[in-house]
């Protein structure tokens, strides 16, 4: 089945069955491997990317019910120029260890900080909730998210 996408800013055709996830074609068909496969059941933010403004979980998402929605994987956010202000307030703050949890997790910031310029710190912890991290980098998280807003 052709699917068209736009993932990045780039207009894609999918040949792919009917059904498949967002994550599947995103790592299998297209290379975009910064969307980790965590759970596969939308409990673990691993696979979250950017569909229009929203962050979801592309595990959970087939490629027809994204429709014509851009998608933004991690590797769209800074698309080759310097890193976005959420990249670089995470490793500044050192806000990530093994990474497995942190494509999704910048990308729950970044949907955080254009809805909410000035989040208070619950507001951060309510945006990470999704994004389980066996690292135990929440705090730094926080402290990266409250960078960049700075
Ligand atoms: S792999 Fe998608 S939420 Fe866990
Ligand atoms: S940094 Fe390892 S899971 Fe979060």
């Amino acid at each position: 089945m052709k699917t068209e996408l736009r993932v990045n800013d780039v207009p894609v055709t999918l040949d792919v069955p009917s059904g498949t996830s967002l994550l599947s074609a995103l790592r299998d068909e297209l290379g975009l491997t910064g969307a980790k496969f965590g759970c596969g059941q939308g409990q673990c933010g691993a696979c979250v990317v950017l569909v229009g403004d929203e962050p979801l979980p592309a595990c959970k998402l087939s490629v027809e019910e994204v429709g014509k929605r851009p998608v933004t994987t991690i590797e769209g956010l800074a698309n080759g120029g310097p890193l976005h202000r959420v990249q670089r307030a995470f490793l500044e703050e050192g806000a990530l260890q093994c990474g497995y949890c942190t494509s999704g997790m910048i990308l729950g910031a970044v949907a955080l900080l254009r809805r909410n310029p000035s989040p208070r710190e619950e507001d951060i912890r309510q945006a990470l909730a999704p994004h389980l991290c066996r690292c135990g980098v929440y705090l730094r998280a926080i402290h990266a998210v409250q960078r960049a807003a700075r």
